[in-house]
């Protein structure tokens, strides 16, 4: 197997985690105590402990462009942007990334401010010709550079978890502190724990698959993401269901006064 076709488990060492701001592994490592900070000076072992929960965060930092081609055929449900406001006038998206939401949002908004930590993410999201006007932000969920109550919409898709490094309820009290119209969180994880903290939920019906560019291009990138679901892509479509994870086509709201 190619380094270029290794699977995401396994693909990074400790050594990437140089990769990481001052604020990112603040964020990211403390959370593991002893194992983050020995992971953080090169321990593998420890790093092995550690690592199911910060692929993800590397390979926004190290292969962005990798990220950005996974995602490209993965298209949100058409219900959720018939069911998003057809005009804002300020907008937060939080957790932006290269921008998937933002060019479904940049039309709909007067001001539209777009937080994303990872600084080749936002590379990525800057270099879009049709989101010039967007204002791009360094930032977290729990720290948004955004004045109190200066949105009517505050949004993420598929980023906020209940774990603290990705938001958790300090990003949810700071989210709300940007909001005064409504809080949205497309493709949400922990539908449950959103409940209880006074989220409705919307979920739409309809087959959905992800469309890869190609059938190679499928291939590739299972091998990559998805290594337990390569037997059965035969075709550039392939079904959520195939691929072991949940399509996006729900997402929770609370209205904030
Ligand atoms: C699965 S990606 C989704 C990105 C984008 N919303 C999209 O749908 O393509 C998760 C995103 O959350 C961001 N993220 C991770 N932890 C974060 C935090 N604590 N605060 C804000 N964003 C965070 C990552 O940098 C990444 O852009």
């Amino acid at each position: 197997m190619t380094e270029a076709s290794a699977p995401l488990a396994g693909r990074y060492s400790a050594g990437d985690l140089s990769l990481f701001t001052g604020p990112e592994r603040d964020r990211f490592l403390g959370p593991h105590g002893v194992d983050g900070m020995k992971a953080l000076h090169g321990d593998e072992g420890a790093w092995r402990r550690i690592e199911p929960h910060l692929v993800w965060e590397l390979l926004y930092r190290k292969e962005p462009d990798l990220y950005e081609r996974l995602i490209a055929g993965e298209h949100v449900h058409p219900g959720i942007l018939d069911w998003l406001p057809v005009r804002m006038e300020r907008c937060v998206e939080v957790a932006a990334g290269t921008g998937r939401l933002t060019a479904d949002l940049a039309p709909r908004c007067a001001e539209l401010i777009a937080v994303e930590p990872a600084k080749p993410l936002r590379r990525l999201l800057t270099a879009k010709k049709d989101l010039r006007k967007v204002d791009v932000r360094s930032g977290f969920f729990d720290a948004i550079p955004v004045d109190d109550d200066w949105a009517d919409v505050v949004i993420s898709l598929s980023s906020l978890t209940r774990n603290e490094w990705h938001g958790g309820d300090a990003g949810l009290a700071e989210m709300e502190r940007v909001a005064r119209g409504m809080i949205v969180l497309v493709w949400p994880s922990d539908v449950d724990w959103l409940r209880d903290r006074g989220f409705e939920y919307v979920c739409f019906d309809g087959d959905m698959a992800v469309e890869f560019r190609s059938l190679q291009e499928a291939v590739t990138l299972a091998r990559i993401f998805y290594p337990h679901a390569i037997d059965e892509i035969t075709s550039p479509s392939v079904s959520y269901d195939v691929l072991g994870i949940n399509p996006p086509r729900d997402l929770a709201w609370k209205h904030v006064p």
